[in-house]
């Protein structure tokens, strides 16, 4: 399971600013589980995982199985929480065994898609279009151009097979399209915002067709939920992660960087920004999200850390054990002066950094707190990815916004669509 440890929070928190905070932390799951707080109509995800049907999952891999028979690769077209949770999961997993999956409609670069439809001539084809909206600039453009790249590739008969969209069950453009041209689709559930889909077809589409085992993730959210909805703090890490962030942000830490020593987690990071920056960033409010990948970036952003303005905590990511290990062999000369390491596993030295880092950090003003995960897998991301979920709800709740809506993603938006005539 995944655990939490605070010990170097102790310089900044004392036990009598989480104990006054417990009465608030109960009634924000009160106000949760009884879907009586802001936003209410958003909260879908919070038994998400135990109401996911069997049959769907299974269904859903028979369908991977025939997609990874008929292409050579998926294009996913999707941003925001239509995009970053399937990269998160992919580029953390690693799966072996099914399609590689491209990106697009996560940006407007004409370059990166170029290059992307120029790769795609030779190969077998398969589209998968996410936007809950339906209406979302990027993708709906994107999608516009590779649909036309599609339909000079196949017939319209083949292109019922090779386009699967994933929207709103009634509306939006895309479902118009889906309809009009009789293409696949699946439904995002109304009351799940972006961020919080990554466990529904959002998510399992296309990681299903990337070779994910889907079954175990949900396998592992399903556990979260069940651990992560005790209210009790002591026994709920999520809760007592949501706790003292908020602590620290009263703390003038107005900045939380996700730290972690292991770049498969750079998309974790990626989804954690969105979930957190677009669940509290709101009325004046919230913690900047932010976030390094170790030890790499202790040589750019470890100086800023160790020495800069003192506004900042630090959450580390930790996966316990590595799939793999890579000895350090020994030298005869050690002219390098590493035979102290040599016999050891290359994780034992990342560790003995994390440990290094946490200490030299605390001691230069950045309280940290650490998760950890015990391994790569599919269940132990469900988990965290339903941790997460679970402690930005509550925290959102602590802060006294609505951690379920975006207001603030519709101003670019207006904007734009003056400039584009839209
Ligand atoms: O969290 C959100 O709701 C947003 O960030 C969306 O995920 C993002 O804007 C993409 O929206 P859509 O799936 O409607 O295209």
């Amino acid at each position: 399971m995944i655990s939490l440890n605070k010990d170097n929070l102790k310089n900044c928190i004392a036990a009598n600013d989480s104990a006054g905070i417990l009465h608030d932390i109960s009634k924000a799951h009160e106000m949760l589980h009884n879907h009586r707080g802001k936003g209410a109509e958003f909260t879908g995800w919070l038994d998400l995982p135990s109401r996911i049907p069997d049959k769907f999952i299974n269904d859903l891999q028979k369908l991977a199985k025939e997609v990874q028979k008929t292409s050579d690769c998926v294009v996913s077209i999707g941003i925001g929480g239509s995009y970053l949770g399937i990269r998160a999961a992919i580029e953390f997993l690693k799966p072996s065994k099914g399609l590689p999956i491209h990106y697009a409609g996560h940006n407007l670069n004409s370059d990166s898609l170029f290059s992307l439809m120029e790769s795609l001539k030779k190969k077998r084809v398969t589209l998968l279009v996410i936007s809950k909206s339906g209406t979302t600039t990027e993708p709906a453009v994107v999608f516009r151009i590779l649909k036309k790249f599609m339909e000079k590739k196949y017939s319209a008969v083949q292109l019922k097979k090779r386009i699967i969209c994933v929207t709103d069950e009634k509306k939006g453009a895309l479902l118009k399209i889906a309809q009009k041209q009789g293409y696949r689709t699946f439904v995002i559930p109304d009351d799940i915002g972006g961020r919080f889909s990554v466990l529904t077809p959002v998510g399992l589409v296309p990681l299903a067709f990337a070779g994910v085992d889907i079954k175990k993730l949900v396998g592992g959210a399903r556990l979260a939920q069940k651990e992560f909805s005790i209210n009790d703090f002591v026994k709920n890490p999520a809760y007592q992660y949501a706790a003292f962030r908020y602590l620290l942000y009263k703390k003038g830490k107005a900045i939380e960087v996700l730290s972690s020593f292991y770049d498969n987690l750079f998309y974790v990071a990626e989804w954690w920004k969105q979930l957190f920056g677009e669940s509290e960033g709101k009325d004046g409010k919230g913690i900047f999200p932010a976030s390094v990948t170790l030890t790499t970036d202790l040589h750019s952003m470890g100086q800023l850390l160790q020495d800069g303005m003192r506004n900042v905590f630090e959450t580390f990511l930790v996966i316990e054990n590595q799939k793999q290990k890579v000895m350090i062999p020994k030298e005869k000369e050690d002219l390098d002066g590493f035979n102290c390491v040599a016999g050891k596993d290359l994780d034992f030295v990342n560790k003995q950094a994390y440990l290094a880092t946490a200490m030299a950090h605390l001691e230069g003003g950045v309280p940290n707190m650490t998760i950890t995960i015990p391994k790569a897998d599919e269940e132990n991301l469900g988990q965290l990815f339903y941790f997460f979920e679970k402690a930005v709800a509550i925290s959102g709740y602590l802060l006294g916004v609505n951690p379920f809506d975006q207001p603030g993603v519709e101003a670019y938006k207006k904007k734009m669509f003056q400039l584009l005539g839209k």
